[in-house]
């Protein structure tokens, strides 16, 4: 491995919001989704390089930028991109926000699945528009598949506008299957919905899965929808609030500039456009070794808790860092459940429940962090399980 992702970085020192300055330091942080590792050499190289020039005024916006995200989308996942397609922001959000400004209006419905990643909730909600959920229903092996009877229901509604959709999923850590994806396709194409397909975990599919992007599947489907990536969960660059959103029907594409420049959203930063541009043109062996070592961490935390710790159930991860506990066996609430992982276990998880009810008795542990970290967490979390009696 050229890379060493053993290595323990101190992250306190770096005004880093997972270790923020009042976190207690005998509970180690395996929530929010960034990485512990250290960037790509590459990435460091060219921030420094072009820290050393001292001005730092208003960048050109070359269409580097725009290259790079075709590039990675084409050799990745076998997409053809065209550069003309991708669109800037400061982080995959605003796109949501900026779908729902250009494609609805207030009152209008916006379908997810929850449990979702809370902004998907929220921004719905803080725009102006309804939220009709659909949620992800579990088999026998805690696998969530898709309500498409239920689906139906929520995209044949006259006021939804658009599907936000999570692909991977966050953090029920699905990776879509093509069969799946054409039928939320159909659907959404049937009853004239367009798709918010963010895939910003999409590089972080474990070795039996795979990532397809949506809009990959067909030209009717490319028509029809916004395909949002960045970086940085993968390459650990979410400092620097870049994102890209491919948004192949022109139409779309310029519904979708009207908003970004109503909202003044089109300055760029310097710093995040060369941390994109770099990761997405020259990190390829980078997002391979990740994944390498997530496998061994991801393998080590399903094999413990199997054996281990019973009482937790976790079903295949088929991609993302993020572990989704189901906790329903430890009989708690959802107060006692965070007081538990918080006080007893030690460790600093995100509180299922923010990813709607659905999520209740759940817990989200990060697991992009050294494997002595993931070893000494799960050591954590069975003694506490086995102080319960
Ligand atoms: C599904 C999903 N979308 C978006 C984001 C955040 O993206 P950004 O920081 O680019 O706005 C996250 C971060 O965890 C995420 O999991």
């Amino acid at each position: 491995m050229r890379y060493n992702f053993d290595e323990i970085i101190d992250r306190r020192a770096s005004e880093c919001k997972k270790y923020e300055p009042a976190y207690p330091k005998d509970v180690i942080p395996m929530w929010i989704a960034d990485t512990d590792f250290a960037v790509p050499k590459e990435i460091t190289d060219a921030i420094k390089k072009r820290a050393e020039h001292p001005c730092y005024g208003y960048p050109v916006e070359s269409f580097e930028f725009e290259k790079a995200a075709a590039r990675w989308e084409k050799v990745r996942f076998g997409w053809n991109v065209e550069p003309e397609w991708v669109k800037y922001s400061n982080g995959v959000l605003p796109f949501l926000m900026y779908g729902i400004r250009a494609f609805a209006y207030p009152g209008d419905k916006v379908v997810i699945q929850p449990p979702v990643y809370p902004p998907f909730h929220a921004i719905t909600k803080n725009n102006g528009c309804q939220l009709l959920t659909n949620p992800l229903i579990q088999n026998e092996k805690g696998k969530y598949q898709i309500d498409f009877e239920d689906l139906e229901n929520k995209l044949k509604d006259p006021r939804t506008k658009l599907f936000f959709m999570s692909n991977p999923h966050n953090p029920t850590m699905r990776a879509f299957t093509r069969e799946e994806l054409i039928k939320i396709g159909e659907l959404c194409l049937k009853y004239n919905v367009i798709v918010v397909s963010d895939e910003i975990h999409c590089d972080l599919t474990y070795k039996r899965y795979k990532h397809i992007p949506f809009a990959s599947i067909s030209e009717e489907f490319a028509q029809n929808c916004m395909v949002l990536i960045n970086p940085s969960k993968t390459f650990n660059i979410a400092g620097f609030r870049t994102g890209a959103a491919i948004i192949p029907n022109k139409k779309l594409r310029d519904n979708i500039q009207i908003i970004i420049e109503n909202n003044k959203n089109y300055g760029r930063t310097i710093f995040g456009m060369l941390s994109f541009i770099t990761a997405y043109t020259e990190c390829d062996d980078y997002a391979d070794e990740l994944m390498e070592y997530l496998e061994i961490n991801k393998d080590y935390v399903v094999n413990f808790i199997q054996e281990k710790i019973p009482r937790i159930k976790l079903a295949e991860p088929e991609a993302t860092y993020l572990l989704w506990l189901d906790c329903r066996g430890l009989n708690m609430s959802q107060e006692e459940l965070k007081k538990f992982f918080f006080e007893k276990a030690k460790l600093g998880l995100n509180d299922g429940s923010t990813f709607g009810v659905e999520g209740t008795g759940f817990m989200r542990m990060n697991i992009a962090c050294p494997k002595s970290t993931v070893i000494e967490a799960m050591n954590q979390l069975e003694r506490a399980v086995k102080e319960l009696g």
